[in-house]
């Protein structure tokens, strides 16, 4: 781990530092994630990384004793959380972690002007961004293929957060920016706690664990990348603004998903998305990821 001290997401940035992030970025991601398929929502980077996994698959030692309780509460939680084994209750996180995602990436992918119509950096780099969220659902999918678990469907939400998640992207951007930032360093929050999860849960299980590891930092090094470009849309009153959004909308996001109750520290992840600074990453992660100038150490 890094012992370098970065500065807090939250720190402020002048609209040239900003501008000039933004040119950053965008060379940063076209590299990252290689060329984008419009028509396939994805990458060709990505997808090479995804189907070196499910050429090289891994599996659980001991199958899950009870795949039915899986299958019976994953869209919908129907027993009692506290009759559920704790990686039971991981995987239907996992996935309704990803649903709410998968949801809003559709709603918002609907909206956005596909490559060729897109004349700023800042709508090329929201257009690739999206297709990399595309990826990571793929990601979570080979998660819980991993645990066997290959009947999975992505369901659609109930129509009234399905319209929720269709009206966000037609939000103007001065009232857009401010939430956008914060989702995204909710899952990077979470993601730092999913981690911890897989070695504690899956102790008796190495080969999963490891695998389960690798997929998650693949989503998270682009979650991390996009807590900073999406930082970076955001001028002075609105990072201040952020900040205060991120009890409420963790709050609000995790009850919606009663297994993280009894498998996360909440307030710890509140904590820890008001405290966000980039530091404490992994070296492999900090070597692959995008960080904004403005919160990178100043050069001595
Ligand atoms: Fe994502
Ligand atoms: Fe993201």
């Amino acid at each position: 781990m890094t012992e370098t001290h970065y500065r807090s997401v939250f720190t402020d940035a002048t609209l040239q530092q900003r501008n000039h992030n933004f040119d950053d970025y965008w060379l940063f991601t076209q590299n990252h994630g290689g060329e984008l398929f419009e028509a396939e929502k994805d990458l060709a980077k990505k997808r090479a990384r995804l189907e070196y996994f499910q050429n090289n698959p891994v599996r659980l030692r001991q199958p899950l004793a009870d795949s039915q309780a899986f299958y019976r509460n994953y869209v919908e939680l129907k027993d009692d959380p506290k009759s559920l084994d704790r990686l039971t209750l991981l995987l239907c996180a996992i996935y309704k972690f990803a649903r709410h995602e998968w949801v809003g990436i559709k709603a918002a992918w609907d909206v956005h002007p596909d490559m060729a119509d897109c004349h700023t950096v800042q709508t090329k780099i929201s257009r690739v961004h999206l297709a990399e969220e595309f990826c990571h659902v793929r990601l979570f999918d080979e998660m819980l293929k991993t645990c066997g678990l290959d009947k999975v469907e992505w369901v659609p939400l109930s129509p009234v957060k399905e319209k929720i998640y269709r009206i966000f992207p037609r939000l103007p951007d001065f009232i857009l920016n401010a939430p956008a930032f914060v989702t995204e360093l909710m899952g990077v929050t979470f993601y730092f706690h999913l981690y911890d999860q897989f070695d504690e849960i899956l102790a008796d299980e190495p080969e999963v664990r490891e695998r389960l590891k690798l997929l998650l930092d693949e989503i998270t090094i682009d979650e991390v990348a996009h807590v900073g470009q999406r930082r970076n849309f955001i001028g002075s009153t609105g990072i201040k603004i952020a900040k205060y959004l991120v009890k409420p909308f963790y709050t609000g996001f995790f009850k919606d998903i009663p297994e993280t109750a009894e498998l996360f520290d909440i307030p710890q992840m509140i904590r820890d998305g008001e405290a966000f600074d980039f530091n404490g990453l992994h070296d492999h992660m900090l070597e692959k990821t995008w960080i904004p100038s403005y919160c990178k150490p100043a050069v001595a």
